[in-house]
């Protein structure tokens, strides 16, 4: 290249400035050979005589190839990596379904506490009596806010809880001699609700929903045959809206002999107001990641404990948290007819720590101004919205009012602006919001689904409700712009279907 050429590119703009290029590199293509965040010390572990402390067939014949950085780049690699990704600490994330609510960061310095943080999950239950204390009064709480006297802590996330409510009622009725196939649950169900059915080896029967958004009963009815082994119910469901006809679902449910089981994914609706054990339920799960506060998403580690009723109870996995009447604590490892572990060790403990935490700080009094200041502020951003002229666009996709969240139908939008449901959900990006979920319920057409929760502020909700009509506002001027959007973010629109079908998580070196 002549060196004319060279200034001319120079002086050309670039694609992409340097620095950006450098960030964008991996840890691997970072650093040089010798460079170091850290020295090992030399091992002093003494070497029986004759042998290796490692036998050669066990080891690799090249070492991995590791990245080699020093500590300031190692540090600027992760701060810019944590940057380029949107979170609960540096926005609003009304993601429907999910409860992505602040987490106070008191219960963080709880379960960083060494006694929490260091203990051995093989650590002998007799040296562990307290975690064993916090376990035993964490399933006391969780039976009491969901009105069911037993608690496993053991499942791993939602729909873990979710496969053990389904073995439970499986083990149950085979118990009773009975091989009952079907589970029935409503077109509006998670996806993870049919997927549990079909990992336990029975068959998803889906009911229909009605004109106001529930369970259409006499769909129920019809179905509702010695055949069913539960029926699996969210309430409030994924519309955001309460199952009025509840006890009657409860007795057509139990009427055939089924159970009834509860996804406890949106408790926070109704956390010390109604109790699913009340309304009828024998097995609910528990979100302890949603409703009681951890950090999530990314699949980060969750817990989703189970209560069960009295029949129910035999058959629930072990170890369970047990208290003597001398007052000391137990692991309860046996159960003749349990269904067995689910899991290794007892559960995400880390969990149960601030999940206690947060629900001993705020008392059954303030579970219940959570519940009900998420709803409140749900119905005040829906009321916010219609204020600002959304809903001839977005309207409301069943009934007037909701629960802790709501879904909008983005069909009038796609209709009248061309602007889809994904296309909003996107250009919000560039308002600094994190999007609402979209296009679940699936019934819902264009769904849109907003989850505010009780952590955010009025002027938050206020600040939401302006973005998505000044999106409706510029996309009446001009069509293209939402279908182009992100356009401030460290990476525009990604192939969504792509990256979750065929990820490529390591670059080839
Ligand atoms: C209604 C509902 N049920 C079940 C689940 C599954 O929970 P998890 O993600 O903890 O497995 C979710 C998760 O978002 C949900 O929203």
């Amino acid at each position: 290249m002549s060196s004319e050429n060279g200034r001319a590119a120079l002086a050309r703009p670039q694609a992409q400035p340097p620095l950006q290029r450098e960030q964008a590199r991996t840890i691997f293509q970072k650093g040089a050979p010798g460079r170091r965040a850290f020295e090992c010390p030399v091992a002093d572990v003494p070497q029986p005589e004759g042998e290796e402390l490692l036998p050669a067939r066990m080891r690799r014949r090249r070492p991995p190839a590791l990245p080699e950085v020093s500590e300031p780049e190692l540090v600027r690699h992760y701060v810019q990596l944590s940057k380029r990704n949107f979170d609960l600490d540096s926005g609003f994330y009304p993601l429907g379904s999910c409860t992505m609510k602040h987490n106070p960061r008191l219960h963080e310095r709880v379960a960083a506490l060494p006694g929490h943080a260091r203990l051995h999950p093989l650590q002998d239950g007799e040296r562990a009596q307290g975690a064993l204390q916090l376990m035993w009064e964490l399933q006391q709480a969780l039976a009491e806010i969901a009105g069911l006297p037993h608690v496993c802590l053991q499942p791993s996330a939602g729909s873990h809880g979710e496969l053990a409510g389904v073995l439970l009622t499986r083990a149950y009725h085979e118990d009773r001699g009975e091989q009952r196939r079907k589970v029935l649950a409503p077109d509006t169900a998670h996806g993870t609700n049919p997927a549990t059915v079909t990992m336990a080896g029975l068959e998803l029967v889906k009911l229909a929903t009605d004109a106001r958004g529930g369970v259409d009963v006499e769909d129920l009815r019809a179905k509702a045959d010695p055949d069913v082994a539960c029926l699996m119910l969210t309430n409030p469901n994924t519309l955001g809206l309460f199952e009025p006809n509840i006890e009657e679902i409860a007795a057509i449910v139990h009427g055939v002999g089924a159970t009834l089981y509860y996804d406890g994914a949106n408790l926070n609706a109704v956390m010390g107001i109604s109790r699913p054990g009340d309304m009828g339920f024998d097995i609910v799960h528990f979100n302890l990641h949603k409703s009681f506060t951890q950090p999530h998403g990314g699949g980060g580690p969750g817990s989703g404990p189970i209560a069960a009723s009295e029949r129910i109870a035999p058959y629930l996995p072990r170890p369970l948290v047990s208290c003597r009447e001398d007052g000391s604590f137990a692991l309860e490892l046996e159960g003749p007819k349990s269904i067995g572990r689910l899991r290794g060790f007892h559960g995400n403990y880390g969990c149960f720590v601030r999940a206690y935490a947060y629900i001993r700080s705020l008392g059954a009094d303030g579970l219940r101004d959570v519940s009900e200041a998420a709803v409140l502020n749900a119905n005040y951003l829906l009321a916010k919205l219609r204020e600002r002229g959304v809903a001839e666009y977005l309207p409301l996709a069943y009934g007037e009012l909701c629960m802790h969240e709501f879904v909008l139908s983005g069909a009038p939008m796609k209709r009248a602006l061309k602007v889809r449901t994904l296309d909003l959900a996107k250009r919000l990006l560039d308002f600094g919001f994190h999007p609402p979920t979209v296009y679940f319920p699936l019934l819902v057409e264009e769904a849109l689904m907003v989850e505010p929760t009780e952590t955010e502020t009025r002027e938050t909700l206020d600040a939401f409700a302006d973005a998505i009509a000044e999106i409706l506002q510029e996309a009446a001027a001009d069509e293209q712009l939402a279908a182009g959007a992100p356009y401030s973010t460290p990476v525009r629109r990604l192939d969504e279907v792509s990256a979750a079908k065929r990820p490529v998580i390591r670059q080839a070196l």
